[in-house]
């Protein structure tokens, strides 16, 4: 972004009136924005979440609470643009790059991902983020896309909706029969089996929301990168980000989609894309961007914008919820506090407890790998003779809140993370154990 907006209109009456106006709108937010509490015990972290107490919570990948810090943030942009709705957006999204919120947030995410910050696409779900790739990409008659019969609706929909455009194929195989008793070995063997000269992409779920089993992505990128012609990698990873100990940008997704609405407690209405430049460059943008200064340059030469496409290029513009988006800084900057490793210890050793404790219990059927290598943080279950609904429904009447898996066939899901304790996965094991008499 070498020239800005503003700079290329400097001459214009619009930019005379924005030239007055105070450069420090960012720095004030800034200053009312509290810094992050100590969050260095989970009791503290648990503090940080206005949910319901009088419910045991194990349903929050759903959709995010937000906690304290982005709470704060959120108020603090919504005051900002609420008392100066023109000059706070247009500082914050068309001046230099010290002011550019979009920016600072990609900055932010990419510390997180491992990765650079314009390689960080900023969306605003997981659904967006698979749409945009699979439709950005080069796709023709005669290329195939490879999928799994384990992926959610987003992920199948975005492909089905690409091919159907394109012209090309889209195939699903299984996986396991068992998710239970998958192994990495069996999973990465079907996967190279099924990959034919024609497959252009393979497109899987890190953490399935289906079973909570977790794919070993790593070994499967090299896996793939073995294969004379390899297919590109989309991951759908929106229950792996915050969950799970990685550094994503260098697990060997080549596009890395995911809600950041879920476990990393950014605004409802977050996500993002990470691809390497490389990758980027293969892609078609499917909406203007608001982002990039080449786009708008081109545009008002009546050209067609220069050089490879981008991240910023496929960042959807169009005014958005920027309280949303730029607040999830703030729950990057919280994940960063308490640390990847502490977070994914957490949550595996409360997973665990709950599946030590569910294994124990005659009548029910977990679908979830014990280990932790092939799992996170959800836990997918039946009890005998129960339809999943109504193990959800009873559970729900001793104020536990579970759910079904969104998928043909459904399974009661527990999913235990930050806003749980061991306390608490003790009351929800021993209202299944009440359940299953
Ligand atoms: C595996 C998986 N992918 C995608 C989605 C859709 O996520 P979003 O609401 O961010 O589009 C979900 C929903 O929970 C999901 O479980």
């Amino acid at each position: 972004m070498a020239l800005t907006r503003r700079q290329l209109l400097a001459a214009s009456p619009a930019a005379l009136a924005v030239a007055a106006a105070p450069t420090s709108l960012l720095a004030q937010v800034a200053a009312q924005t509290p810094a992050l509490p100590d969050l260095s015990n989970w009791d503290n972290v648990r503090a940080q979440f206005e949910l319901d107490p009088s419910y045991r919570h194990f349903s929050s990948f759903f959709i995010a609470s937000h906690p304290a810090p982005v709470r704060a943030a959120l108020e603090s942009y919504r005051r900002a643009m609420d008392a100066n709705p023109f000059l706070f957006v247009e500082q914050s999204l068309f001046e230099d790059e010290a002011h550019n919120l979009p920016l600072q947030v990609c900055n932010e995410v990419a510390g997180y991902l491992g990765g650079r910050g314009e390689d960080v696409c900023l969306t605003r779900s997981t659904t967006e983020s698979l749409a945009l790739v699979y439709h950005g990409l080069p796709l023709k008659a005669g290329d195939e896309v490879l999928t799994t019969v384990h992926d959610h609706f987003s992920h199948h929909e975005s492909i089905r909706l690409a091919t159907e455009r394109t012209g090309a194929s889209m195939r699903k195989i299984k996986l396991f029969d068992e998710s239970a008793n998958a192994s990495a070995d069996q999973i990465i063997g079907t996967l190279k089996a099924a990959i034919r000269p024609q497959t252009r992409v393979l497109g899987i779920t890190w953490v399935h929301s289906s079973t909570g089993i977790r794919l070993p992505i790593r070994e499967i990128s090299a896996m793939l990168r073995s294969l004379p012609q390899p297919p590109l990698l989309v991951v759908d990873g929106v229950h792996g980000l915050g969950s799970v100990d990685e550094t994503v940008a260098t697990m060997g997704a080549d596009y890395f989609c995911a809600g950041t609405h879920k476990w990393m407690f950014a605004p409802r209405g977050t996500a993002l894309i990470w691809a390497n430049a490389q990758n980027w460059a293969r892609l078609h943008p499917m909406v203007p961007n608001f982002s990039e200064m080449e786009s708008y340059v081109a545009w008002t030469e009546d050209r067609p914008p220069s050089g490879a496409n981008n991240a910023a290029r496929m960042s959807p513009g169009g005014f958005h919820a920027y309280e949303h988006q730029w607040a999830a800084a703030a729950a990057f900057r919280m994940h960063g506090q308490m640390g990847k490793t502490r977070v994914a210890s957490r949550i595996a050793s409360l997973n665990d407890q709950l599946k030590a404790g569910l294994a124990g219990i005659p009548k029910v059927k977990m679908h979830t790998p014990r280990s932790p290598a092939l799992s996170a943080g959800l836990v997918a279950f039946e009890i005998e003779g129960m339809a999943p609904q109504d193990v959800v429904k009873q559970l729900l009447a001793k104020r536990i809140i579970a759910s079904t898996s969104p998928y043909a066939v459904p399974y009661a899901r527990l999913a235990p993370s930050l806003v749980n304790s061991p306390a608490e996965v003790d009351e929800a094991l021993a209202a299944v154990r009440s359940l299953a008499g």
